[in-house]
């Protein structure tokens, strides 16, 4: 098993004893008060389950209630057996029909500055128009539709007209390449697109409608294509596919039934890495997940009916499904919605949008966080950040160093910090933080939310004392768990619930303290997580084996100041290929294109041996020692040649 990255379990040795009780006057006024209350509900949601999910999800609308709560044959979970439901009417209809109309649900900045405001009144108007527009273009309950676009309000109206209609969803990040793009579409079976003709990414033009158009050379099963007109500019339209969005849905009514859907339904496939080249399509079903993304809206972010609410993310991804669109909109947020990068023009520009918008909820990655300390304080103390109340983090381990600075600078030593722990798979939060209840300790994501039991595993799949690290895992099915990968279920078992049986495999590593606080260790996987973003070093080195030098290549993460971990590949070239530094140049563009900016790798180490065992498997533990600037601790008895180590550690320029 992978050592955790040393940083990082120093780090949180040396400041676990530091302990943030919440603030009393956040406390006295949270939805969830006291370690108490916290304490009885956990109780509660482990001891009868079925009880505590079935009182919650009445909560929910709906059209015919369901008649058992959880149907669980291992590693099978059927929640809400017998129901149904349209998340789109939950997010929408219910809240207008309950008075809240006029109530702003999106507030759009564009990178340029522009701004729109949607009412829940307004927003369910757009959608049924799309959905009309998508029923008149024959999709159907049940139809795969793919969303390609930048972070405008049409990205969350298409992903809630799909749901309306009963068709899955799969977003593909706007920073994805085509080739990337044509994969997820295939596998998806996707019958229809929408994309735009471009966005806006740094103040440049992101071509997404050109790599649309090139992703769908191949793909004769997408029929139809809709373009959002975003950058204006003059893009090719393929008769009888390409329809301009404002076209599609002119003259469509602004209703639309939503359809009844079995709380199974696939509501959507999300695309995420793993340790093999091909990406899992992830798939998550209506009922659970809209619970509990609604739920641990609820309690993580204490959500009151005056929040201003923003999370960074893009809906590409899973963050930006769970926390921008489907949980704050099912609780009736108002959701902040800003398209560009959190640091341009400069890097004030998150503090500028939190001043003007007067945010009260701040959801943002540790990445992030870095870069702004990076920056500079002065960036932060040029505005007035007392709207806000709350702060969160997610999608990589947050140093105490930042998780320190992000408290006093940001939130002015009142704010609560909720340190999410979650993953696509998981589909909501499932430990953090309940910030008027639970003591935080700066690097910590602390306790499991009610519902969710989380056990520390050895190799052999036995429990590990307190302290003590080994291999996080989740112990009973939970609402929002993922159902399966999407035409592999044979991937799905055997990727989460084979290397511990009858458990849920996270490939994290973590150690829980004596308070039960967890603390995440990174990935013990050929996962490597950059800037929150999860990669696949086995996707990375498929793309730099079918670039025509290369002979072979191998992938690991090193740690990154910035991005937390950074991407270095080592590479042996074909006989006859000469190494250079525009050839590393090329390489890095080649991957970039190959699936999109994330995966550029930081460094390329050209070698004329990769280090492998006697049956020939790369050895990455030594490859990621060498990457680090490290020496290697490990044993290289079985190694088949140590000159190629050697040979290795000279290959950095
Ligand atoms: C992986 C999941 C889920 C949101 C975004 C990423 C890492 C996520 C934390 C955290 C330490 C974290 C884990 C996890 N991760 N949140 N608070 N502390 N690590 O989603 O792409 O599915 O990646 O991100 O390694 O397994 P994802």
């Amino acid at each position: 098993m992978r050592q955790p990255e040393d940083r990082l379990v120093i780090d949180s040795q040396q400041h676990e004893d530091r302990l943030f009780p919440p603030p009393p006057e956040f406390a006295n006024r949270a939805r969830i008060r006291s370690m108490d209350e916290y304490r009885a509900l956990y109780r509660q949601s482990v001891e009868k389950p079925e009880e505590f999910w079935a009182e919650r999800a009445r909560e929910l609308v709906w059209t015919k209630p369901f008649d058992r709560v959880l149907e669980w044959q291992s590693p099978h979970a059927q929640w809400f057996v017998g129901g149904q439901l349209n998340a789109s009417f939950n997010c929408l209809d219910r809240h207008v029909q309950q008075g809240r109309g006029s109530k702003p649900a999106i507030v759009w900045e564009g990178e340029r500055g522009e701004e729109r405001i949607l009412t829940y009144e307004e927003l369910l108007a757009e959608v049924s128009r799309l959905a009309n527009a998508l029923r008149a273009m024959k999709v159907r309950t049940g139809d795969r539709v793919g969303i390609y676009l930048p972070l405008v309000p049409e990205a969350v109206v298409a992903m809630l007209a799909c749901a309306r209609l009963g068709a899955t969803h799969s977003v593909v990040f706007g920073g994805f390449s085509a080739e990337a793009l044509r994969d997820r579409m295939e596998d998806a079976g996707a019958k229809l697109l929408i994309t735009a003709d471009g966005g806006f990414r740094k103040g440049q033009v992101v071509p997404l409608k050109a790599n649309a158009d090139e992703a769908l050379q191949k793909l004769p099963g997408v029929e139809r294509v809709v373009v959002v007109r975003r950058t204006g500019e003059k893009v090719p339209m393929k008769p009888g596919r390409d329809i301009y969005w404002d076209e599609a849905v002119r003259g469509q009514p602004a209703t639309c039934e939503s359809v009844a859907l079995d709380a199974e339904h696939a509501l959507f496939i999300l695309y995420t890495s793993g340790t093999t080249g091909r990406p899992k399509g992830v798939v998550h079903a209506t009922g659970g997940y809209l619970l509990q993304t609604a739920l641990t809206t609820r309690w993580v972010f204490d959500l009151r009916e005056d929040d201003v609410y923003w999370c960074t993310a893009d809906v590409g991804w899973i963050t930006g499904h769970s926390y921008v669109v489907y949980g704050p909109l099912a609780e009736g947020a108002t959701v902040v919605l800003y398209e560009g990068a959190l640091n341009h023009p400069e890097p004030n520009r998150i503090w500028d949008i939190v001043e003007r918008r007067r945010v009260s909820i701040l959801y943002t990655a540790p990445t992030a966080i870095r870069g702004f300390i990076k920056a500079g304080d002065d960036w932060v103390k040029q505005h007035d950040l007392s709207s806000l109340r709350l702060l969160g983090t997610v999608g990589e381990p947050i140093n105490p160093e930042a998780w320190m600075w992000y408290r006093r600078v940001v939130g002015g030593e009142r704010c609560p910090i909720v340190d999410t722990w979650w993953q696509t798979e998981t589909g909501a939060i499932a430990v953090a933080p309940l910030p008027g209840a639970t003591p935080t300790k700066p690097g910590s994501a602390t306790l499991p939310l009610p519902g969710i039991e989380i056990e520390i595993v050895d190799s052999a799949g036995r429990p590990v004392p307190p302290g003590e690290g080994g291999t996080l895992v989740l112990s009973r099915p939970w609402p929002s768990m993922l159902r399966t990968v999407h035409n592999d279920p044979k991937r799905y078992m055997q990727q989460y619930w084979s290397q511990v049986p009858g458990r849920y495999f996270t490939g994290d590593g973590a150690r829980i303290d004596a308070d039960g606080y967890l603390w995440l260790m990174g990935r013990i996987d050929d996962v490597i997580n950059v800037a929150g973003h999860r990669l696949g070093t086995a996707e990375i080195e498929s793309a730099l084996a079918r670039h025509p030098v290369v002979a072979e290549a191998a992938v690991v993460g090193r740690p990154d100041e910035l991005k937390g971990t950074g991407i270095c590949a080592f590479v042996t070239l074909k006989e006859g290929k000469v190494a250079s530094t525009e050839l590393a140049a090329e390489l890095r563009s080649h991957v970039a294109k190959e699936i999109g900016a994330i995966a550029r790798p930081d460094d390329i180490r050209f070698a004329d041996a990769l280090p492998k065992t006697r049956s020939g498997k790369i050895v990455r533990r030594l490859l990621r020692d060498l990457a680090a600037g490290r020496e290697s601790q490990g044993d290289v008895s079985t190694l088949e040649d140590l000159s190629v180590i050697a040979a290795l550690r000279d290959s950095e320029e």
